[in-house]
C-alpha cells in the first residue's frame, strides 16, 4: 500500500510546469519514460498522459530517493516530491516543460513493469498486432492520448452545440428486431425465446422515425452502431454516429445546423476557419467529374467523357466498349507525358482489380499528336474531338478506360486519385466539405437486375420524379445527401416518406410484398397510421471525422480499443467459441467441424 499519496497529492501534470514555476515546490506521478544515468546523478524523464517532465536524482538532495532511483526502469509507475530548478542555458525546445527540471527529494516506486514488448514512442515501426495485442500500453503513447481526447471533446461540443438547439439526446435500444436488407446484422440468441433472434442495431433509424411520430421533434443520439461488413481502413463492426432526426424541415434547414456544428469543431478544436455554407454537389456532377460519390476535392483533376468522339475512333478496345453500351472515360493528366512507360503500364495493374481490361494512355505531342501504342489505329477526326473534350495540351497524358459505365467510373476514380497521390497533387492540410445532394433512390443490381434501396427504403423520392417509380425507376432521385470531408463519407441522411401510400409504391419498387414490408416494419409503417409529421435526419460518422481532425491513417487511431480487419479484438481474443452448456442453454448447435 503506498503511504505517498495518503501525504501528498499531485500538484500538477508532467506537461504543465514553466520557467515561472522555479523555486516551487511539487508533487508529480506518471511513468518512467526514460532513464539516463549521468556520473552519481540520474535523469528520468516522467511521463503522463498531459507530457514529460524531467527529473534528477542528485544523491546531495535527497540521498534516500536517488538510491532508490537506481531501481528504476522504463514503465514504472512512481510518485515523486521536488523542487522545480532552472534549466539555465540547456532549455530543451522540444518539450513545453524544457525551461525547468525537478530535483528530486522523494521517491516511491508505486508499481514496478516487466519490459514492454514494444517501446511506447510515436511513430515506431512495430507489428500492429503486437501493438493491438498490448492496446493498453499502446494507449500511452502521446499520439493516441491526444486523439482520444480530441475525441472527447468533440463529442462534448456536439452534445452542447445540440442540446443549446433543443435537441434532446434519446437513447434506442441495441438488441432490435432482424431485418434481412441493409448492413448485414450481428445476431443474438435470445435465450427467453428459443430459437428467436434479436439483431443488433445497425443504426437506430426505424427508432428516430418513430420519435418524430411522438413529436420530439429535435432528436439526437451518440451511438454505437453494429454491423457485420467487410472491414477495412474506415470501417469497425462497431463505429459512433452521431444520429439526427428532425420535424417540421426541409434539406437546407438540416444541413445549416449540420455546417454549424462542423465549422464550430473545426474552429474550436483545431482553430481553423471554415469556410461556409459547403459546396453542393449532385451526385450525377460527382459522377461525371470525379468518377465517385465521395469526390476528394483537394485534387483539381477531373474526368471526362469520350464515348461520342470514340465510338467509332478505329480503336477495337474503345468501339467495342462503346457497341456494348458502356463508355469511354478520360482523365487529362497536365505535364502527365514526364510519367515513364512503366509508370503508365503500372495504372494497367493498379486498375485491375476494378474488373477493368486496362487502362489506354496516350502522350500529347506539338499539334495535338498523340503518342500512344493504339495511335496508329485511331482516326484524325477522333483524336481531335478527344482532345477538344479534354482540353489536351502538349506534354500531358491522356488516360482512358472503356468499360460498363459504373465500372468505368469507379476505376477512373481511384486512378484520379492514385495520380493525384503519386504526382503529389493533394493538397494536404486543405478541408474540403461538400454535400453531395440528389443521389439515385433506387440501386440496380447489373447482374440480376434486381432495384434496392441506395440509402434505406423510408429515403423520400424528390417529388418531381414521383411520377416515374413504376415507369423508370433508375431516373427517380431522392431527397438525399451526405457530407463529403477529403475524399470520405462522413455523414448521410436524407428527407423521408411520411405518407403510407407513397412507402406503399416503394416497397412495390422494391419486390417488396405487402407482406413481407408488414413483416419486417409492420411497427413503423403503424405508426404512420397515426398523424407522422414530415421528417428527415443525417447521421455523422463520428470515427471517420476523428480520423481526418487528428490525421489518422486509420480508424483504428481513434478508437480506445478496436478490431482487426478480421473483426478480432487482438487483446481478448475476443470472439471466441462458447462452451457447449452455453450453447444447449441458447438453443445453439455450431456446425463447425471440431
Ligand atoms: P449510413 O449507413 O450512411 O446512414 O451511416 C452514416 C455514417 O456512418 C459512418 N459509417 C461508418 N463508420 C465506421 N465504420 C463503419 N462500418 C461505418 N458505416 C457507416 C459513415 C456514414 O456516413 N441511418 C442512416 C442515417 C440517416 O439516414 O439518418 C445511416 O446509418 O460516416
Ligand atoms: P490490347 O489491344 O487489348 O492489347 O490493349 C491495348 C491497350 O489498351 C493496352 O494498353 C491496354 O492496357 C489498354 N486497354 C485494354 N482494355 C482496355 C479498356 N477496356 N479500357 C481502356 N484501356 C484498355
Amino acid at each position: 500500500m503506498t503511504t505517498f499519496l495518503k501525504k501528498h497529492s499531485r500538484t500538477h501534470s508532467c506537461g504543465a510546469l514553466r520557467a515561472e514555476d522555479t523555486d516551487s515546490e511539487v508533487v508529480l506521478t506518471g511513468w518512467v519514460d526514460t532513464r539516463r544515468d549521468h556520473g552519481g546523478c540520474v535523469f528520468i524523464d516522467l511521463r503522463d498522459r498531459d507530457g514529460i517532465t524531467q527529473l534528477v536524482f542528485d544523491p546531495s538532495f535527497g540521498k534516500e530517493a536517488h538510491d532508490l532511483a537506481g531501481e528504476l526502469r522504463t514503465e514504472f509507475c512512481i510518485g515523486i516530491v521536488g523542487k522545480v530548478l532552472s534549466r539555465g542555458g540547456n532549455v530543451n525546445d522540444k518539450i513545453p516543460t524544457g525551461a525547468i527540471e525537478i530535483m528530486v527529494t522523494k521517491l516511491e516506486i508505486f508499481s514496478r513493469a516487466k519490459t514492454t514488448p514494444f517501446e511506447i514512442v510515436d511513430d515506431l515501426e512495430t507489428n500492429e498486432a503486437l501493438r493491438l495485442q498490448y492496446r493498453y500500453l499502446d494507449l500511452r503513447r502521446p499520439k493516441l492520448q491526444r486523439n482520444l481526447r480530441i475525441r472527447s471533446q468533440a463529442a462534448q461540443l456536439m452534445r452542447s452545440y445540440l442540446s443549446d438547439l433543443e435537441f434532446s439526446e434519446v437513447e434506442t435500444p441495441f438488441l432490435v428486431k432482424y431485418t434481412p436488407g441493409g448492413a448485414r446484422n450481428f445476431v443474438v440468441p435470445s435465450r427467453l425465446n428459443p430459437g428467436s433472434f434479436y439483431a443488433l442495431a445497425e443504426s437506430p433509424q426505424i427508432y428516430k422515425q418513430l420519435l418524430m411520430v411522438s413529436g420530439f421533434d429535435k432528436y439526437f443520439q451518440v451511438v454505437r452502431c453494429f454491423r457485420d461488413e467487410d472491414l477495412r481502413q474506415d470501417r469497425q463492426p462497431e463505429f459512433t454516429q452521431i444520429d439526427i432526426e428532425m420535424s417540421f424541415i426541409e434539406e437546407e434547414d438540416l444541413q445549416k445546423i449540420i455546417e454549424g456544428m462542423v465549422v464550430k469543431l473545426w474552429k474550436e478544436i483545431l482553430g481553423v476557419d471554415l469556410p461556409h455554407p459547403f459546396r453542393r454537389m449532385t451526385f450525377k456532377e460527382a459522377m461525371d467529374d470525379y468518377g465517385v460519390d465521395k469526390p476528394d476535392l483537394r485534387l483539381d483533376l477531373k474526368l471526362c467523357e469520350v464515348t461520342e468522339a470514340v465510338k467509332s475512333c478505329g480503336f477495337r478496345v474503345f468501339e467495342g466498349a462503346v457497341d456494348k453500351g458502356g463508355i469511354v472515360k478520360c482523365l487529362r493528366v497536365p505535364g502527365g507525358a514526364s510519367m515513364s512507360r512503366s509508370q503508365l503500364d503500372g495504372l494497367t495493374t493498379f486498375a485491375k482489380p476494378y474488373g477493368v481490361k486496362g487502362i489506354a494512355f496516350a502522350k500529347i505531342e506539338s499539334g495535338g499528336k498523340w503518342k500512344a501504342p493504339f495511335a496508329k489505329n485511331m482516326t484524325e477526326e477522333a483524336v481531335a474531338a478527344v482532345n477538344k473534350i479534354a482540353g489536351s495540351e502538349e506534354g500531358d497524358v491522356l488516360l482512358f478506360c472503356a468499360d460498363r459505365e459504373k465500372t468505368a467510373n469507379t476505376c477512373m476514380g481511384a486512378v484520379r486519385l492514385h495520380i493525384g497521390e503519386k504526382l503529389g497533387l493533394i493538397r494536404e492540410g486543405e478541408w474540403q466539405f461538400m454535400w453531395l445532394t440528389d443521389p439515385p433512390l433506387f440501386e440496380k443490381d447489373e447482374d440480376t437486375g434486381k432495384m434496392s434501396s441506395a440509402h434505406h427504403p423510408f429515403t423520400s423520392p424528390r417529388p418531381e420524379d414521383v411520377q416515374y417509380l413504376e415507369s423508370d425507376p433508375e431516373r427517380v432521385l431522392a431527397r438525399g445527401y451526405d457530407l463529403v470531408l477529403n475524399g470520405c463519407e462522413v455523414g448521410g441522411g436524407s428527407i423521408r416518406i411520411h405518407e403510407s401510400e407513397l412507402q406503399a409504391r416503394i416497397f412495390t419498387a422494391l419486390g417488396i410484398s405487402d407482406e413481407e414490408a408488414k413483416q419486417k416494419f409492420g411497427f413503423l409503417l403503424d405508426a404512420f397510421q397515426y398523424g407522422p409529421p414530415p421528417h428527415g435526419g443525417i447521421a455523422l460518422g463520428l470515427d471517420r471525422f476523428l480520423m481526418l481532425m487528428t490525421g489518422a491513417k486509420s480508424l483504428r487511431d481513434v478508437l480506445s480499443f478496436p478490431k482487426t480487419q478480421k473483426g478480432t479484438d487482438m487483446m481478448s481474443e475476443a470472439p471466441t467459441p462458447v462452451s457447449a452448456e452455453q450453447l444447449k442453454e441458447l438453443y445453439i448447435k455450431s456446425v463447425v467441424e471440431e
